[in-house]
């Protein structure tokens, strides 16, 4: 079984991810990892962060010769920034005064919540690990889920539907959101230009006003066999595993999946996708004129495209904050600022994706399995020739 955590918080000395359950003889492109660990830190409204760091996954286990070698995999990302913060976070006892406390919770954040239950006096330690940096290390497992999932012929990527108010109306194909991963600038991983510039003004409003952004991210799964999850149990279902995987990313407030949400206002007939046949087509011949469902029906993958979209509420970090109280005083006073970004909705969906991957890689080793990578091609190849048959 594919199983993976992280640790590691936003200003320690790094973050830390372990993924267990790959089978041997995946071959890891050590460049692809970096690619995607650069394209979670790209995107128009991205704070000062960004700029001092360029991460890189250190693989310490499980891999030897650039291979997978079936034994765990643990893998480090080191924060750059951590030569600031050895005085005022050390893991030893250190000097307390140089301790930089968060003095009044910031609304919108783990701060008061994760205070309170871990009876901390203020919020340093919760805002440390409840950051969304952790989603570097998700980034970096991700990216080897999507190098198994590449050997299937399955493929993982997003676009940005909407930055705030600014929405791209038309649905995107496969093609056209492939053709965003080549490009050298993310800006705001919108696929028409127009939209996108809308976008990057919608972001200058508010990097003008000290106010921030949420918005709306799509990932798609290309080449997704038919059969993946079940409805025979309510948590192998394929839809809700996925569900939970993006709604697990901070500030993603909202997951749908396909045209879930337009489906609930619409009568049945405009809604559920029309069952045809041509034998050329897809993994069996069966064939759909709308992927409303977003490739899964009865929370099983049906071979057409996953669609998931993420709603991202507005950065919680204001440049002019909102109201709190001091933890000290109780008095009321502007909730504290730490440097942030104001728009994170591509690089949110980069994270989504390797969410999406690691789950989708998740359910194909439970249904191939396999402890080698010939064994798990084997088993798939001969679960396509079954389909083919059918
Ligand atoms: C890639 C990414 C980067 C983020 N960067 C910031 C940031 O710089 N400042 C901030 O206030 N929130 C940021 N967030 C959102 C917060 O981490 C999140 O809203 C907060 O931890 C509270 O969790 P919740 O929104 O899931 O309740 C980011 C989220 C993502 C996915």
């Amino acid at each position: 079984m594919l199983r993976y955590f992280t640790a590691g918080e936003s200003h320690g000395e790094a973050l830390v991810a372990f993924l267990s359950g790959v089978p041997a003889g995946l071959k890891i492109d050590q460049a692809f990892l970096e690619r995607e660990l650069w394209r979670r830190q790209q995107g128009y409204g991205r704070g000062g962060r960004m700029k001092i760091e360029r991460d890189t996954a250190h693989i310490v286990s499980g891999v030897r010769h650039g291979a997978t070698i079936g034994s765990p995999i643990a893998l480090e990302i080191e924060n750059r920034d951590w030569k600031n913060w050895q005085d005022a976070l050390p893991v030893g006892e250190g000097d307390s005064s140089m301790h930089k406390a968060v003095a009044s919770p910031r609304p919108g954040h783990a701060d008061l919540a994760g205070a309170l239950k871990y009876n901390f006096p203020e919020a340093r330690y919760v805002l440390e690990r409840a950051s969304a940096r952790e989603s570097a290390a998700r980034v970096a497992i991700g990216a080897i889920a999507k190098l198994l999932l590449r050997e299937l012929g399955i493929e993982v990527l997003s676009h940005v539907v909407a930055t705030g108010s600014v929405t791209l109306s038309e649905s995107v194909p496969w093609k056209k959101i492939r053709n965003l991963y080549d490009r050298d600038e993310v800006v705001l991983n919108c696929t028409d230009p127009d939209v996108e510039q809308h976008m990057k003004e919608e972001v200058d409003k508010v990097l003008k006003s000290g106010d921030s952004l949420g918005g709306v991210f799509e990932v798609a799964a290309y080449r997704v066999p038919p059969g993946l999850g079940t409805y025979a149990q309510w948590d192998e279902r394929l839809d809700a595993m996925l569900a939970a995987a993006v709604m697990s990313l901070q500030a993603v407030k909202a997951v749908e999946i396909g045209a879930g949400v337009a489906s609930a206002y619409a009568p049945g007939s405009t809604v559920h996708d029309e069952i045809g046949y041509n034998a050329t087509s897809g993994f069996t011949g069966f064939s759909r004129a709308h992927n409303h469902a977003g490739g899964i029906e009865g929370g099983v993958s049906n071979g057409e495209e996953i669609r998931v979209r993420g709603y991202l509420k507005p950065i919680s970090t204001l440049r002019r904050p909102l109201q709190s109280v001091d933890f000290a005083t109780r008095e009321p006073v502007k909730a504290a600022y730490e440097r942030s970004d104001v728009c994170v909705v591509p690089a949110a969906g980069v994270a989504a994706e390797a969410m999406v991957a690691l789950t989708l890689a998740r359910c194909a080793l439970e249904k191939f399995g396999g402890d080698s990578m010939v064994e798990t091609l084997r088993n798939f190849q001969g679960y396509c020739q079954q389909l083919k048959r059918f």
